[in-house]
């Protein structure tokens, strides 16, 4: 449970407050100098500590409280505290909010206010400990993955890609087939790119096929080859994508539109190794790691009479499901940087970027943003630059969580404080406790 530590000299104002916060459900202690605070929190535990400002008696000067202030603050950068002031200090009070006080109350306090202004504080705390945590942990699982195998420039930031890469790094090494779904330009062949690079075989040749590309009858000869007359027009040996792979991966991409007499090939070449050219009789045989991957629903075309469902059990020994780009905001930004290279945005198109459904995926960020790279010429991207369609409707906006870069950003951009506070739609409290946390000062 949080505890609260009050310092004050004056044992009366320790029992009130004592008593009002254990009335709402707070549990707090109280120190009567500043020695015995500071030697409080050293034992640790405490949440929050509400100081005094004067504690000789007599002296009205606030210096005190001030020098407690900063020793705290020195000790305990992340506990919130709050000074209890005379009107007279009005004006330190506020400078030490300036410098990271979480909020002053003039005494005598308004109990409502006092408790309100806790809660408040407790809770900010809180959520701002469990952000951190994530951020480290996602940190270190994300250095540690790309130190130990090869992720392919892949970008990501989200627990639900983090989960898929560790996966995709796992059945790497295995020689089994994998699938990979996942909607239209959401990175199915990036995460391919990642299982070859860091499978037994990525010495070998990686053989990229897309049997969407092709119509159906001349995809066969594609895949499994040809001998010199078996379709109207070949005049030579064509040799197949399976033959080319042997010894490595065969990237097959759009599975789903590939024929039915292609389909029991391929069920063929995946259980025996074994296949022929089209037009001949000689049954050859390959080692390939086959990575298939599709957008269409294949157990729906399974029921459809269209896929195989013998192939289909098959293909997705493993299947490495890849979420649509709205399901995992928190990758938005970081992507959109990667293919910014450098080139500034403004909070608003960050917004916009995170607000948006992105039906094509990362490849329709990827290109929304070249296009506004080209539009905003020389200048930094703006919201107007995205060229993206309003909101159909207004829905909550995600919680904001700042970067350090974003704070840069706005810092530079803003005319005031007060200005890159409400930007950013954060309380001037809560936005010097940021600019502390990444070490940049105010402006
Ligand atoms: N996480 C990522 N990090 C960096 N680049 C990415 C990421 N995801 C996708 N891309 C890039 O976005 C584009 C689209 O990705 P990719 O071709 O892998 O998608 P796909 O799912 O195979 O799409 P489609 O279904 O259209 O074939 C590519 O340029 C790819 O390099
Ligand atoms: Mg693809």
């Amino acid at each position: 449970m949080d505890k609260i530590l009050i310092i004050d000299d004056n044992p009366a104002v320790g029992q009130a407050l004592g008593l009002l916060l254990k009335l709402n459900g707070l549990d707090a202690e109280s120190a009567l100098t500043p020695q015995a605070g500071l030697k409080r929190l050293a034992e640790g535990g405490i949440s929050l500590v509400i100081q005094d400002m004067n504690f000789t008696a007599d002296t009205t000067s606030g210096e005190e409280g001030k020098a407690l202030f900063f020793a705290i603050r020195e000790r305990c950068p992340d506990i919130p505290i709050i000074l209890l002031t005379a009107w007279t200090e009005l004006e330190m009070a506020v400078n030490l909010v300036k410098a990271g006080a979480a909020d002053y109350l003039g005494k005598p306090w308004d109990d409502a206010k006092l408790i309100a202004t806790v809660q408040n504080l407790l809770e900010l705390a809180e959520l701002s400990q469990q952000q951190a945590m994530a951020r480290d942990r996602h940190h270190q699982r994300q250095t540690k993955l790309a130190a130990n195998f090869d992720l392919a420039g892949l970008v990501y930031q989200s627990d639900a890609m983090q989960r898929l890469v560790e996966m995709a790094v796992q059945v790497a090494k295995a020689d089994v087939p994998v699938l990979i779904t996942g909607p239209n330009g959401a990175g199915k062949e990036k995460i391919a790119e990642i299982i070859q690079r860091n499978s037994q075989v990525a010495a070998g040749p990686f053989v990229r096929v897309n049997a969407g590309a092709l119509p159906l009858d001349l995809m066969e000869a594609e895949l499994f080859g040809a001998e010199p007359g078996a379709y109207t027009g070949l005049n030579k040996t064509r040799i197949g994508r399976f033959e080319a792979a042997d010894g490595g991966t065969l990237f097959l991409d759009e599975i789903g539109n590939l024929s039915l007499s292609g389909q029991m090939k391929l069920l063929r070449v995946l259980q025996t190794g074994e296949f022929e050219r089209l037009g001949s009789t000689q049954t050859r045989k390959v080692r390939v790691r086959l990575i298939s991957a599709t957008n269409t629903d294949l157990p729906a075309a399974i029921g459809q009479g269209q896929f195989r469902e013998d192939l289909y059990y098959r293909l997705n020994v493993i299947e490495l499901s890849l979420p649509p780009l709205r399901e995992r905001r928190e990758d938005i930004l970081p992507l959109a940087r990667h293919f910014l290279a450098g080139r500034p945005l403004s909070l608003d198109a960050c917004r916009m970027l995170e607000a948006y459904d992105w039906p094509g995926n990362v490849r329709e960020l990827e290109n929304c943003l070249k296009r506004a790279m080209l539009l905003a010429l020389d200048h930094r991207i703006e919201g107007t630059d995205l060229n993206l369609p309003a909101p159909r409707q207004s829905r909550p906006r995600p919680a904001f969580e700042p970067d350090e870069q974003q704070l840069r950003d706005v810092l530079a951009q803003a005319p005031s404080l007060a200005e890159a506070a409400r930007l950013l739609g954060l309380s001037r409290q809560a936005l010097y406790r940021r600019l502390e946390k990444y070490g940049i000062s105010p402006p």
